[in-house]
């Protein structure tokens, strides 16, 4: 009697040390910026790029396009956000001064597993824009005050936030999407955001340059098991800089390179054209410009060349 009491007892601890118990928790807040940075070397970087990479020869254009480039970069983002929930809040007042090109937020959302380890419920998709947009059509959600997508600022000389273009090319780039992997023990966590510059802004590029402007994007992909662990990759573009915050504090951080390769990586407009007056001229008649030359379309374009990821382990 005894012995089989012992076995049964026995046999319930084995269970609990293999299974455990059903578990609900939290995952991390992750956040990523991307912004360009101000930098005191800046223009004379950006010259000695359009010269050597890009191969502008008439210094009073790639001193118009290397000013423009410094005025449009954005104050540094804040260090870390205390309120990441409410309007007013810290980070709803940052989104609202849009200084940045683009940004993804994925809230803090609760995971269910049973005892035996498996994610037993699908996730919420968590409301990243704002409460009033839904998750779905996310290159749909344009709310004019706080963008993911992100703003051009625009010297006109006084400053100005004009919204990005959102890539529209493939459907299904930008959004994010849920799936379960590791049979079924893990949570993977895909979203994604590509824009460029604003259309005038890339106008004006296109004709000091003669290059289209390169959509930048994030790609995040966070990976959430039954265990707790958590990983976050940042797949992203070389230019601009790109921040990786959890639970509101600045993780990782990549610099903007490359800035050549990414003004060639826009790519050659299909008509060909030819203006031999400067930058101010050019500035002066761009509308006049514009309706002249047939440029790519909206949303249709190159996606620039990727640079370092950011990444980030933890316990939920
Ligand atoms: C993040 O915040 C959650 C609560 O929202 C907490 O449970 C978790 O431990 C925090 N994780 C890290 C890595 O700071
Ligand atoms: C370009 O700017 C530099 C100063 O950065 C100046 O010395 C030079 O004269 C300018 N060139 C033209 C063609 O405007
Ligand atoms: C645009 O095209 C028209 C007609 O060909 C021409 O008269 C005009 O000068 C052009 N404008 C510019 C700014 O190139």
């Amino acid at each position: 009697m005894l012995g089989k009491v012992i076995i049964i007892l026995v046999t319930f601890l084995l269970q609990c040390a293999l299974s455990g118990s059903a578990v609900t928790f939290q995952t991390p807040d992750v956040l990523t910026i991307s912004y360009i940075k101000k930098d005191p070397n800046f223009y004379k970087y950006c010259k000695q790029q359009l010269k050597n990479v890009v191969g502008i020869r008439d210094e009073g254009i790639s001193n118009v396009s290397c000013q423009a480039l410094c005025y449009s970069a954005n104050d540094d983002p804040p260090r870390s956000f205390s309120n990441k929930k409410d309007n007013g809040g810290d980070f709803d007042k940052w989104a609202r001064s849009k200084e940045y090109r683009g940004y993804i937020h994925i809230p803090s959302f609760s995971v269910s597993c049973d005892a035996k380890g498996y994610i037993s419920s699908d996730p919420k998709d968590p409301d990243y824009s704002d409460q009033h947009n839904p998750t779905q059509n996310p290159e749909k959600v344009v709310n004019i005050e706080r963008n993911p997508y992100g703003y051009t600022k625009e010297y006109t000389p006084y400053i100005i936030y004009s919204s990005a273009d959102i890539y529209t090319n493939d459907a299904t780039f930008n959004g994010i999407r849920w799936s379960k992997i590791k049979d079924n023990t893990c949570l993977s966590i895909f979203d994604a955001r590509a824009s460029r510059l604003s259309t005038i802004a890339r106008y004006i590029q296109y004709f000091l340059l003669k290059y289209d402007a390169p959509f930048i994007y994030a790609k995040v992909y966070m990976t959430v098991c039954c265990n707790r662990q958590v990983s976050v990759t940042v797949h992203r573009t070389v230019f601009p800089q790109t921040s990786l915050y959890i639970n509101g504090t600045k993780v990782s951080e990549q610099a903007q390179t490359e800035l050549g390769k990414f003004i060639l990586s826009g790519g050659k407009p299909a008509k060909d054209f030819k203006i031999d007056e400067d930058g101010n001229w050019i500035i002066k008649h761009i509308k006049e410009l514009i309706k002249n030359f047939s440029l790519s379309a909206d949303g249709h374009g190159n996606l620039a060349p990727y640079g370092q990821d950011l990444t980030w382990n933890g316990k939920a």
